[in-house]
């Protein structure tokens, strides 16, 4: 690994390295999408070309599936796979509960049918995503383009009825345009700023005529493992209710990926 590396990114590889040790030859695994599930396919191709690990990746977004293709993983599709041994991504954020918010990249409706079709849903974070209320982060909503504004106008009118902090609703752009989605939709980013039901808003904004799905994970995530800068990873499995500690040597001089990197 690179001497200049940021601390940020020693976390996000080593909780990436500790979730492979939940994949195992033959499985078929989704693979998420954003910054950390990026060092996790970094680290699935390495063990492919390297270890003869053999598996087929589910990417849950396009962004995701040119870098699978490219480090070397066999990609299917989520038909051809029908179901997942594990799905593994990244988040925005992350409570107690491992209610999650998913979305800041714009992948999330992929990411919940995916990790939904997966028997154990791993979620790979460095500490700032842990949260004791959600919401800080802006939740995403995906909505059709037909209608926008009228969509936009109830989710606003539905939001001053619930138990949230901010109610503004914002279009996400990309640059001077709004950004689309994989699925050829567009994202509303709701600054909650703090959700007190995340079970009732996911409910009642689904509802809503033009949304398609919003980025909150409601009992999806099975376990969470997270990284930290000076190489210690900890890993909480709420289904078997454990959780432990290693601790990876990240060796300054190892550029692992060089022979992938752009
Ligand atoms: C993509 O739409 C998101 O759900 C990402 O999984 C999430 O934003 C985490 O991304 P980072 O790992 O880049 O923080």
């Amino acid at each position: 690994m690179s001497s200049e590396l940021p601390p940020i990114e020693k976390a996000k590889f080593v909780a990436a390295k500790q979730a492979t040790e939940y994949v195992e030859s033959g499985m078929k695994v989704g693979l998420g999408t954003g910054s950390t599930a990026e060092w996790l396919v970094q680290c699935l191709g390495e063990m492919v070309r390297e270890e003869g690990l053999r598996i087929k990746g589910v990417p849950t977004s396009k962004r995701t599936a040119r870098l699978a293709k490219k480090v070397g993983i066999d990609v299917i599709t989520l038909d051809e796979a029908k179901w997942l041994d594990v799905t593994i991504d990244g988040t925005d954020e992350y409570d107690s509960d491992l209610t999650l918010i998913k979305g800041g990249g714009g992948a999330h409706l992929r990411e919940k049918i995916v990790a939904t079709a997966s028997d154990r849903m791993i979620v790979i974070a460095d500490a700032s995503k842990k949260v004791d209320t959600l919401g800080a982060f802006p939740l995403p909503v995906e909505v059709i383009p037909f209608g926008l504004p009228v969509t936009q106008s109830l989710i606003e009118e539905t939001l001053s009825g619930l138990d949230v902090l901010g109610r503004d609703v914002t279009m996400r752009m990309q640059g001077d345009t709004p950004f689309v989605t994989d699925e050829g939709n567009f994202i509303l980013d709701l600054h909650l700023k703090r959700i007190g039901n995340p079970r009732q808003l996911s409910l009642v904004i689904n509802q809503i005529p033009g949304v398609v799905e919003n980025g909150l994970f409601i009992d999806i995530c099975d376990m969470v493992i997270v990284g930290y800068g000076d190489g210690r990873v900890t890993t909480r499995d709420i289904t078997n209710n454990t959780a432990n500690v290693v601790r990876f040597d990240v060796l300054d001089d190892d550029n692992i990926f060089s022979d992938v990197a752009d």
